[in-house]
């Protein structure tokens, strides 16, 4: 293969290839199917929101595509990492390096300060080399954290504690940035924030965004929103400059109901 097939090759296979995924829950005696066969493919540098009512399967494929759940049947493959065949060890160094993951609650580590949250998943990989010290202070600058580095979780509002965890998934500077509902607990004043600060953060470091959302203002942020119902893909639609909140809401009804 020559450098330009390659260098092609790498440009056009998507980030995020899911073939028929499914997967269900026991409960007792009772068994939940959580996702029925999807299928969804998000190409490289794609932004793409996942929505659907509670219960249709958001979480469970994102906990997949991080690697922190197994599929039943299907494929997964991520970064051309294929989940489904990886060893534990793999998955290991997966979540650790090619994906950055932000939650609704923003699971900080209470007794670590700042800086040493950040920087946690780097200690963790063993890599905190100068090049992730130059890139903390790059993040905690463009996120308005500076003079909040010394500073505890409990001393810091929702807000900044959601921007810490966006600095946190973004240390290794992964491939892929996967997202829950990541403004749930926020007011409208910091998710607003949240979105301006991350767009900001996506202009200098380019990766993949796979965020699920129940706000079709946080959708407004994505270039593609893929609506989920029943553990199945009901459609999508593209988000154009200027779709409002409104406009999407409207989108979003006629393929959820
Ligand atoms: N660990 C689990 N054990 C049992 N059932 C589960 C588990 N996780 C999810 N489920 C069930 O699987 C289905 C899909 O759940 P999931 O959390 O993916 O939905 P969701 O779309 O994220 O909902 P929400 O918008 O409320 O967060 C639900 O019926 C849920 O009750
Ligand atoms: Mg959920």
């Amino acid at each position: 293969m020559t450098i330009a097939t390659e260098i092609n090759t790498r440009l056009t296979t998507p980030a995020i290839a899911i073939r028929g995924i499914t997967k269900s829950y026991r409960q007792g005696r009772r068994e939940i199917q959580a996702l029925r066969g999807l299928d969804l493919t998000v190409d490289q540098g794609e932004f793409v929101a996942i929505m659907g009512a509670s219960g249709s399967g958001k979480s469970t494929l994102l906990h997949l595509c991080g690697g922190m759940d197994a599929a039943d049947t299907g494929s997964i493959v991520v970064a051309g990492q294929n989940l489904t065949t990886m060893s534990e060890r793999a998955l290991t160094a997966y979540r650790r390096r090619t994906v950055g993951v932000i939650f609704q609650q923003f699971n900080l580590m209470p007794s670590l300060d700042v800086r040493e949250n950040i920087l946690l998943p780097a200690q963790l990989a063993g890599t905190c080399n100068a090049t992730v010290l130059a890139r903390m202070e790059e993040l905690v600058e463009v996120l308005g954290l500076k003079d909040r580095v010394r500073h505890r979780p409990d001393a810091l509002s929702g807000g900044e504690q959601q921007r810490v965890a966006i600095a946190r998934a973004l240390i290794m500077n992964p491939p892929v940035l996967l997202a829950d509902e990541p403004t749930g607990n926020l007011d409208s004043l910091n998710a607003a924030i949240f979105w301006k600060l991350l767009r900001r953060v996506l202009e200098t470091m380019p990766m993949t965004v796979l965020v699920v959302t129940h706000e079709p203002a946080a959708a407004a942020e994505a270039k593609r929103v893929v609506v989920l119902r029943d553990g199945q893909k009901t459609g999508e639609f593209n988000v154009e400059v200027g779709d409002d909140a409104g406009i999407l809401a409207t989108r979003y009804q006629a393929l959820a109901s």
